[in-house]
């Protein structure tokens, strides 16, 4: 589904350079290399604040320690993203109400967000899932009007611009309350091993954030607050913040695969392709089409017989999942996300397609469609 060897071996000679000198100066937590990545990364997402931490995950957990939410707090997610989103909330014993996606997006429907809030709700947490962003100016005025906490979950999205109706433009993970993001490798910006980071506009979060990151500590050995270890190693710093160069032509070959396919696949009865909102530009971290009346799992095995990896992004959405059983997850009816989570097949994407792979992958997907 990725490529990261080829992208690797094209920065190789900087990539190993930054690697040695953290191993040079023995500096490998903490330190300059990591502060210069998260004041870089700052800069790039147009926020004031940066908190590196150990991956995805663990952002969106400490995110909700930092924003105060109590066992029983209820906090909106979407049903359709990966596990990570409500995992984290189920573990902080928040409730996590989910909501359906809009069928074009796959991000959550604005008006089940609205529908779905209660006196408990605290929190909304979007989800800009396959690098599409959620209308966020409506979600915004959706927290405003309720005094709810939003959580961007830019994991899948890191880069995407969003475009306000105003006319002004801002980076996804900017503009809620907190925003986090993973450096997990095959992300749009991977790191080599796991990595995420935190990004909040407001000093006195940030500083909470970055307490509860350190075991709640902002003086060494002198504990505020219960928190946990959540640490982005200077190695992985080091390779981002080369990797951060990079981004924006990451973007750009990503949008030009998307593009590939897209013409590839446009007008054809049985294929819808990703749908792109004019209020974003779609950063592809997964291209994802919706199969109508194809058998998705001959479709599959005809590409992985041919050589060609392909995806179902998620297999099982989270209401559905066993561990959320006892948190009421059968009583959910998300016809869109069941409908989404039968149909949908992401195929390969990243930086290093070239047009020969992809007509091999989009002539293959549909030979076996038009059988
Ligand atoms: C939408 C979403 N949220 C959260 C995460 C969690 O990130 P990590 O794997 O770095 O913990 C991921 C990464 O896989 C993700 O795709």
């Amino acid at each position: 589904m990725v490529d990261t060897k080829t992208q690797y071996f094209k920065i190789k000679d900087e990539v190993d350079a930054a690697v040695l000198n953290v191993m040079e100066s023995s500096m490998f937590i903490g330190g300059k290399v990591v502060n210069d990545f998260a004041i870089n990364l700052a800069a790039y997402n147009g926020v004031k604040h940066v908190i590196p931490c150990a991956n995805g995950t663990d952002a969106l957990q400490i995110s909700m320690m930092a924003l105060g939410l109590k066992p029983g707090d209820e906090v909106i997610t979407p049903s359709f993203t990966y596990i990570a989103t409500v995992e984290a909330a189920a573990l902080l014993h928040l409730t996590p109400v989910f909501v359906d996606v809009d069928r074009q997006t796959f991000c959550m429907d604005i008006e089940a967000v609205e529908k779905a809030i209660t006196p408990k709700t605290k929190a909304i947490i979007p989800v800009h899932l396959y690098g599409h962003a959620v209308e966020m100016e409506k979600i915004m005025a959706i927290a405003k009007r309720h005094n709810l906490f939003v959580i961007e979950d830019n994991a899948q999205a890191i880069g995407c611009d969003y475009s306000f109706s105003d006319g002004s433009v801002s980076k996804t993970g900017s503009i809620g309350h907190i925003g986090c993001t993973s450096f997990y490798p095959s992300k749009n910006l991977g790191a080599f091993g796991d990595g995420g980071a935190i990004f909040t506009n407001d000093n006195a979060l940030a500083e909470k954030l970055k307490m509860i990151a350190a075991h709640g500590q902002n003086k060494r050995y002198y504990h505020e607050l219960v928190g946990c270890n959540s640490r982005l190693d200077a190695i992985q710093a080091a390779i981002l913040d080369i990797k951060l160069k990079h981004l924006d032509e990451y973007i750009a070959s990503r949008r030009k695969a998307a593009d590939f396919y897209d013409n590839a696949f446009a007008g054809h009865e049985k294929i819808s392709i990703p749908s792109r909102a004019s209020y974003c530009n779609h950063v592809f971290h997964q291209y994802t089409l919706i199969l109508n009346n194809v058998d998705r799992d001959g479709l599959t095995k005809y590409l992985a017989d041919k050589g060609i990896p392909s995806m179902l992004y998620y297999p099982v959405p989270c209401h559905k999942q066993k561990m959320f059983d006892s948190l009421g997850g059968t009583n959910y009816q998300l016809p869109i996300t069941d409908w989404l989570t039968q149909r949908v097949i992401s195929l390969p994407i990243h930086t290093e397609l070239d047009e020969e792979q992809q007509f091999f992958i989009a002539s293959s997907v549909l030979k076996y469609i038009n059988l």
